[in-house]
């Protein structure tokens, strides 16, 4: 969950490190830190609890030896250890000559603190990673170079991890992977690490992925490689087209109400990419996937809730789908000929990766997700990419949008594939999908309008149920999670039908009920019976509507009222502002999580 950093090169290497840290800096912002040779060879490490900003005035109060080009930066979403300076990365040996920065989990942390400590060395802090930093140390004692070194240490290693690594008195910067995302570059002034292309746009065009077990060296603008396999031959180059501009903030508040209301325009883009193969079939046929059969959907959190409206959509067309969170999947079974199908926007997500690893003899992965050269992406059998450039917001919001979109076109497609459906009826579909862009379009501007008012209402109150029926539930379902994340306010989803089953008892006079009200015939009575019970009901479409809004009919699209989603991003979002939190970076989250 942690982001990580390095570079080598000719300008100093903190131009480098604290702008790409900024970049990764959704990865968890707990902590920060950074190391940095000194022309002089030594190493200079400044951390700090709390954002990069803070770091940013120990680094401009430095007043030390001339740092270089050779550096290494973390920001830190603690597991080990208690947030503080301590504990925040680099962490070194007992020499202090070996910096490290890690992003993953040592599952065998304890039992190497232990074994390392019978052999005399100090531990300065309660974090998994030290480990690392004195098994790197141990083998450099035993005659080691750095590489070599940081590959001794890592065989000893369980669990997940990108390290980082740099010694005094050395030129190089060492990297390696296992089961953690983790790309190299070189540009212009020198070669690169990070956690994510992101961290790297403005400052090459290429990057390469850092696969599990291989070891990299970063030195005089090269990168040298050192196979898991044993080669030095370099895997392949990725492009990138990221631009400075793409991952910066603009004239917008925040990143998040930036993100909303790119939702038109993105989903734009996927249907007029995806749409001319939805109605032959050939979208599906050129993924290379089997007739659509049966169904199992992986994810987790926002995305969970895109695979159910996904899972909605092929259950309307006959097609046995199952969907349970990804952190819940040990021990599921598959059986024969299910396709998994794996929403998530980083694709990085442990839990989603984990729930992949399924033995089965015709395992077949289908992925969505926004960046194609991520790990699902990359070792999914057929990959759909999003294409809606970074989401930099925790809180997924343009990506939850595209995954239904991109989803749903999929998914039509399979279906007149496996003859579920056909070619017209697709193309009804088809035309749905396209009247999208406007509607989203429409919801962000009455949102912006006329969300701040129902917020008002709603200021106080510590507590909110999120109802709908049918293909409204989905939607119910995010704009709690939204609501929950940015707010730090409980909010429950329900289907409408349920409340009565036990939850109703949670309405108070004045507790906040949204309605997602899409005209389902049995609401209105859900609705009078929350009314009854003097709930303050904020309906989201309806005739009764709490902003001049209609959702259409639940005969309507086999997706749901997508557009709704756009309004619950919006209350989300207005609310935690009015509450003055940080709607970008919410306490305790991070945009990829990476441990399970
Ligand atoms: C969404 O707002 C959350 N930040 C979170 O639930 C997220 O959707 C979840 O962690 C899954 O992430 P992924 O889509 O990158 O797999």
């Amino acid at each position: 969950m942690c982001g990580i950093v390095a570079c080598q090169t000719r300008p100093p290497a903190l131009d480098f490190l604290i702008p790409a840290l900024r970049r990764v800096e959704y990865r968890g912002y707990d902590s920060v830190g950074v190391a940095v040779r000194t022309t002089g060879g030594n190493v200079v490490r400044l951390r700090s609890v709390g954002r990069l900003d803070s770091l940013q005035s120990s680094v401009d109060g430095y007043v030390g030896a001339t740092l270089d080009g050779v550096g290494i930066g973390h920001t830190r979403w603690a597991t080990h250890g208690v947030v503080s300076e301590e504990n925040s990365h680099p962490h070194t040996d007992c020499l202090g000559d070996v910096h490290v920065v890690h992003n993953g989990i040592i599952e065998n942390a304890e039992d190497l603190r232990a074994d390392l400590s019978l052999r005399g060395h100090a531990f300065a802090t309660e974090v998994d990673s030290e480990t690392v930093a004195h098994l790197v140390e141990e083998a450099l004692a035993d005659g080691a170079g750095l590489p070599e070194a940081v590959e001794k240490a890592s065989a000893r290693l369980v669990g997940s991890w990108a390290l980082a690594v740099i010694r005094r008195g050395e030129d190089a910067v060492v990297v390696t992977a296992n089961r953690s995302p983790l790309v190299v570059a070189t540009g212009g002034e020198g070669a690169y690490a990070a956690s994510d292309l992101t961290a790297l746009a403005g400052w090459t065009t290429h990057a390469q992925v850092v696969a599990d077990g291989d070891v990299v060296v970063l030195e005089d603008d090269r990168l040298s490689w050192r196979r898991a396999d044993g080669s030095s031959t370099a895997p392949a180059l990725l492009s990138t087209s990221l631009a400075a501009v793409d991952v910066e903030l603009g004239a917008a508040s925040d990143f998040m109400g930036k993100e909303i209301s790119e939702q038109s325009a993105a989903v734009e883009g996927i249907v007029n990419r995806l749409a001319d193969g939805i109605c032959d079939g050939r979208l599906w046929h050129q993924l290379g996937l089997p007739p659509l059969s049966r169904v199992r959907f992986v994810a987790c959190g926002t995305s969970l809730n895109g695979a159910a409206v996904l899972n909605q959509l092929l259950a309307a067309h006959g097609i046995a789908g199952s969907l349970s969170p990804a952190s819940e999947s040990e021990g599921a079974v598959l059986e024969s000929g299910t396709l998994l199908v794996a929403l998530s926007q980083s694709g990085e997500t442990a839990d989603v990766l984990r729930a992949l690893e399924v033995s089965s003899d015709d395992r077949v992965v289908l992925a969505l997700t926004n960046v194609g050269s991520s790990t699902l992406g990359r070792t999914a059998d057929a990959s759909v990419e999003l294409g809606v450039g970074p989401e930099i917001g925790v809180a997924a919001t343009k990506t939850f949008t595209a995954q239904v979109v991109a989803g749903a076109a999929v998914m039509i497609s399979g279906l007149v594939y496996a003859r579920r459906i056909s070619p017209v009826t697709a193309g009804h579909l088809t035309d749905r999908l396209r009247a999208l862009p406007q509607l989203l379009a429409e919801a962000d501007e009455l949102a912006r309008n006329h969300v701040a008012d129902v917020v008002a209402s709603a200021t106080d109150a510590s507590g909110f149920l999120f109802v709908g029926r049918g293909t409204a539930v989905p939607y119910a379902s995010e704009g709690a999670l939204k609501l929950k994340e940015i707010t730090y306010r409980w909010a429950e989803c329900q289907p409408a039908g349920e409340l009565k089953h036990g939850p109703i008892a949670l309405i108070d006079r004045g507790t906040p009920v949204v309605v997602i009200d899409d005209g389902h015939p049995k609401l209105a009575a859900n609705i009078s019976e929350m009314r009854a019970r003097h709930a303050h009901v904020i309906t989201i479409g309806g005739p009764e509507s709490s902003m001049p809004y209609r959702l259409g009919s639940p005969d309507g699209a086999p997706w749901g009222p997508l557009a709704s989603v756009v309004v619950l991003q919006h209350l989300a979002r207005e609310l935690a502002v009015a509450l003055g939190r940080d709607v970008d970076k919410p306490r305790n989250l991070a945009k990829s999580v990476t441990v399970e």
